[in-house]
């Protein structure tokens, strides 16, 4: 087993994908006019297309269904998160957050139902998961760092191996985005030796060296020690600043309220309700949004 495939972010990273094969973006590409808006067409005669589409949103879910055997844990979800949206995604525990987000890019392969990036098709067979999953971000709750390697390794192994990258290069890019999270201080030294938030700001830099187009993360400060939550939330602010599309599973309602242009809750596996951030969490419409923000807020 490489080194790579120990990581839980194998699946998005660990692929071997040579991104300097990207073919370049057809303008004359079909217009995503084409697509149904309303989420409520099977989307699977539309022709393979492995080419990102630019004006077609970057995530789209449509009638996403999702069983582990018997237990129905996505029951029909329709989603779709435009450009430089931050989609926060809020709702208890076993309601199928994880599943939904995972599912965004195919570590969980829905039981029905279809999910676009970029206008690519997921679902279709002949599409290359790995070159689309090369320009999806994922952070996780555990970081998820090679101990044994230096901050400095760990952001540049992935951009070497999947990229193709120079040494030079990926040490230039990662030199630029621990910089960004804050962490220029610490490129030599092992995970060890780091606080968990500093951590989890390498686990971010290391995503952002990929190039990504978009970023999931899901529960990102849970596993965090209360005083270190507000400097991951900072990155993740000034990411979304910046433009990032960004879709975030959190129980941190102050980021949800500044940050997120969107809030969506689910339970049970369904979308209950979704709007401006702000709005929800003021004046939830429906009981089951009412009584959950009760218990949290
Ligand atoms: N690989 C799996 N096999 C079987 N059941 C699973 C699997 N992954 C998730 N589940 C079940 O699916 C349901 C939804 O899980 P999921 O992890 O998506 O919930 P969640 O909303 O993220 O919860 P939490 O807030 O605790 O993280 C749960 O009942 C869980 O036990
Ligand atoms: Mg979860």
């Amino acid at each position: 087993m490489s080194d790579l495939t120990q990581d839980s972010d194998a699946g998005v990273i660990g692929t071997g994908t040579h991104l300097s094969n990207l073919p370049t973006v057809d303008p004359s590409a079909e217009p995503s006019a084409e697509v149904p808006v309303d989420g409520s067409a099977r989307l699977s005669n539309l022709p393979a297309r492995d080419t990102p589409d630019p004006s077609a949103p970057p995530i789209r879910v449509v009638n996403l269904r999702k069983s582990f055997g018997e237990l129905e844990v996505l029951k029909g979800i329709n989603l779709t998160v435009e450009r430089r949206e931050v989609v926060c995604v809020i709702g208890p525990s076993g309601s199928g957050k994880s599943t939904l987000l995972r599912s965004v890019n195919m570590l969980e392969p829905p039981t029905s139902g279809e999910v676009l990036i970029e206008g690519i098709n997921m679902c279709d067979p002949d599409v290359n998961l790995d070159l689309v999953r090369a320009r999806i971000g994922m952070v996780f709750q555990q970081f998820n760092l090679f101990p044994h390697m230096t901050v400095l390794r760990n952001v540049t192994i992935a951009q070497q191996k999947v990229l193709k990258r120079s040494k030079a290069e990926a040490e230039r890019v990662a030199a630029e985005m621990l910089a960004r999270v804050g962490l220029t201080e610490k490129l030599d030294v092992h995970p060890s030796q780091l606080s968990g938030g500093q951590q989890q700001r390498v686990a971010i830099a290391r995503s952002l060296a990929m190039n990504p187009d978009m970023m999931l993360f899901d529960e990102p400060t849970s596993a965090l020690d209360p005083e270190l939550v507000g400097e991951v939330l900072e990155v993740m602010r000034d990411l979304a600043k910046s433009g990032m599309t960004m879709m975030v599973v959190t129980h941190e309602m102050g980021f949800a309220r500044e940050v997120g242009t969107r809030l969506i809750f689910m339970d049970d596996g369904v979308v209950i309700e979704e709007g401006d951030p702000r709005e929800v969490l003021a004046n939830p419409q429906q009981a089951r949004t009412q009584s959950f923000l009760s218990k949290v807020l």
